[in-house]
């Protein structure tokens, strides 16, 4: 038997306990930043609070809540090249090919053996899983990265991701000094320190002999225009974008806009297959308007608006909707 005045405390001790159950149910289904709070207060482990997808508070690869971005996602086009996955469908292949055709372009398939030969044949980052919290900066070459004071930022960053000529030294206050993943083709190479995984984007086959001669002999010294003979890189490192992947990102995320994805574009998506958190750095116009460079001074022509190959609005666009839909986030710099 309880008197009343114990019955009232049971009541208000059940209704605590009620509040803090739905609380913690609410906040854990839809993502709440307090469920920091829970985590800390009764060290719940990342597996239970993952819901199976990743180990951060929330997962790129969380598909479910957006159907925008379900019908697009697919997990199952690894964006790395391995012996493998190398073999083409005729139509990609077709479509690789015409991207910047070549005269007389060598056997695909016996250039990569050779390739794979030289660098390693590994199936990288397929890793994801309720234990996996890897979090991604995507650098881009805007000048909006210029005073943006990002750098210590973009550092703390488990993936670094930068790409064609960027430079870090001299501007590491405001994009940072970490790079891991840095992407390029032939004509936009560049010398990488020994830590820094090159990837490789293919336009053609000579892109891959032209790296397999870069890391090895030195002979190739042209494509359309002069391009470095030899480049500074860890040929353990280096990694080939696929061009299965190349065409799923044109015709699933692009839907066909412009030529091809410009290696902005490309290195996002890289980063939202491999990554379980995506922020993007120095991407669109500055404040003025501006599409230079941010290592440029007077340069405001805007070259990458006006290459003539890449729907850069289209592009930007797409990358806005992700971050809308919380996919990403978007540093906008200045
Ligand atoms: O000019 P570049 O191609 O080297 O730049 C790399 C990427 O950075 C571009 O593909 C684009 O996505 C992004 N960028 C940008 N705005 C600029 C310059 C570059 O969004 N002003």
């Amino acid at each position: 038997m309880f008197l009343p005045k114990q019955r009232k405390i049971r009541t208000f001790a059940l209704l605590i306990g009620v509040i803090t159950f739905t609380t913690f149910l609410f906040s854990y289904t839809f993502r709440d930043p307090s469920v920091d709070f829970f985590r800390h207060a009764f060290r719940l482990s990342d597996d239970f609070l993952s819901k199976g997808q990743c180990a951060c508070p929330r997962c790129v690869a969380e598909a479910e809540d957006d159907p925008w971005f379900a019908e697009r996602f697919n997990q199952s086009v690894h964006p790395l090249m391995t012996r493998e996955n190398s073999v083409l469908s005729e139509e990609t292949f077709k479509w690789w090919q015409w991207l910047q055709s070549e005269r007389r372009p060598a056997n695909f398939s016996e250039v990569v053996e050779e390739l794979f030969r030289v660098i390693p044949d590994e199936v990288l980052y397929a890793d994801a899983g309720p234990k996996r919290c890897r979090t991604c900066a995507v650098v881009g070459n805007s000048g909006n990265l210029k005073g943006a004071q990002y750098g210590a930022l973009i550092d703390s960053f488990d993936f670094v991701v930068r790409m064609n000529q960027a430079p870090t030294t001299g501007f590491e206050e405001d994009v940072g000094a970490k790079t891991t993943h840095h992407l390029m083709y032939p004509e936009s190479a560049k010398d990488l320190d020994n830590t820094t995984s090159l990837v490789l984007i293919p336009f053609k086959t000579l892109d891959l002999q032209w790296i397999l001669s870069a890391l090895t002999t030195g002979t190739i010294k042209h494509t359309y225009t002069r391009v470095p003979s030899r480049i500074k890189a860890n040929k353990d490192k280096v990694l080939i974008y696929s061009p299965t992947f190349f065409k799923y990102v044109f015709d699933t995320w692009l839907e066909g806009h412009g030529r091809y994805p410009s290696t902005g574009f490309l290195s996002l998506m890289l980063a939202v297959h491999i990554c379980d958190e995506v922020s993007v750095f120095g991407f669109g116009a500055d404040q003025y308007g501006n599409w230079h460079h941010y290592w440029e001074e007077n340069d405001l022509s805007g070259a990458f608006r006006h290459t003539g190959v890449h729907d850069g609005d289209h592009e930007y666009n797409v990358t806005l909707q992700l971050a809308d839909k919380h996919k990403i986030k978007m540093f906008r710099g200045r």
